[in-house]
């Protein structure tokens, strides 16, 4: 029975969308997909070693509570959500395989502690694991955001089916922010589980991630450099710096995701996304490019587009009004620059 204390309130999201992952990784990829930074490729790698058991987890847990909720808006979120979860995960184990065969085999042995490990929390209360949940999606959002805002100083000269893939399961984990945290507080609600669900989700995948991580510097011989350890202090240091305000706030009793903005390029991905013809391939992201547009065509927003044909009329005739009083009274004429010198404007 759901928590008497629930409300549902509307997401960010008009809808969560299940979409395919319609793109084959390269069989002869270079594990070291970014290949001038190798810590950021193999911290990415590490990343990507958990989610064949933790997004499984994810979506089971998930699953498990359907029967204990009677909002009909929150069951249809649970089911998008476990639905894009397993679709992220069987993409990240084509990806494993693949870093597996082309040159890192020793991650295996992290992948058989994570099986024992997610198995053992899966036999923890349904209450422990939804806390667990909602704690590491709470989280989750940082990554995401530090993905996407920071994807050029991150991803720049990547491989573009990695990043692509990267980026699209950020933008999902955006727009999905809110399940696993509305689903506790209609399950349960109180607050010290939720609070120990986020540090024990986020240092438990963490963990993981960075054993995965240093596995793999191992056997490039990283770790016993100097320059290969200051790397790894910056990129893990950068990550910390750009998720830890997330998880802090997720740690407050009032916290909501719905409070965290989406960022712009998720939005515009997701709208590109929408206008993509069905059963077409996903366009990659250019890796080349110095900002990394979303990779579909026409992204202009909507609104734009009918603001252009009356309101942008009317408002670049109102521009061109103030600009021709500000010019008979002396001021600069900003439409064509100001040829003025520094000595003309200031006596003017
Ligand atoms: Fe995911
Ligand atoms: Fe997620």
């Amino acid at each position: 029975m759901t928590a008497r204390t629930f409300t549902y309130e509307p997401k960010l999201v008009d809808k969560i969308v299940v979409r395919d992952f319609a793109f084959e990784f390269p069989g002869d990829l270079d594990p070291v997909w970014r290949p001038d930074n190798p810590v950021v490729t193999h911290l990415f790698n590490g990343l990507s070693l958990v989610k064949p058991y933790l997004e499984p987890y994810l979506a089971k847990s998930t699953q498990a509570a359907i029967p204990y909720i009677d909002v009909p808006e929150l069951v249809q979120d649970m089911h998008a959500f476990s639905a894009q979860e397993s679709r992220h995960f069987e993409c990240h184990r084509r990806l494993n395989e693949i870093l597996k065969s082309n040159g890192y085999p020793e991650l295996a042995g992290v992948e058989e502690k994570m099986a024992r490990s997610f198995a053992r929390l899966r036999k923890r209360s349904l209450r422990t694991q939804l806390a667990y949940n909602a704690g590491f999606e709470c989280m989750t959002n940082g990554f995401t955001n530090w993905m996407i805002n920071k994807r050029t100083t991150l991803f720049a000269g990547g491989s573009p089916h990695v990043v692509s893939f990267f980026l699209m399961h950020a933008v999902e984990e955006t727009e999905h922010k809110t399940v696993a945290y509305d689903l506790y507080m209609a399950y349960s609600g109180k607050y010290w589980p939720r609070a120990f669900g986020v540090l024990h989700g986020t240092f438990h995948v963490l963990g993981y991630s960075l054993l995965g991580m240093f596995t793999a510097l191992k056997k490039d011989r990283q770790l016993g450099k100097p320059r290969g350890i200051f790397s790894v202090a910056r990129e893990v240091g950068s990550m910390v710096y750009n998720v830890a305000p997330y998880l802090l706030r997720a740690l407050l009793p009032w916290h909501n995701p719905r409070r965290d903005q989406d960022p712009q390029w998720m939005k515009d991905w997701i709208r590109g996304y929408a206008r993509l013809p069905k059963g077409a391939m996903l366009p990659l992201v250019d890796t080349s490019d110095p900002t990394m547009p979303v990779p579909f065509a026409d992204t202009t927003d909507d609104r734009q587009g009918v603001r252009s044909v009356g309101e942008r009329r009317r408002g670049e005739r109102r521009h061109r009004m103030v600009s021709d009083v500000a010019s008979v009274l002396g001021f600069p004429d900003r439409r064509v620059g100001d040829r003025r010198s520094a000595q003309q404007l200031a006596s003017a």
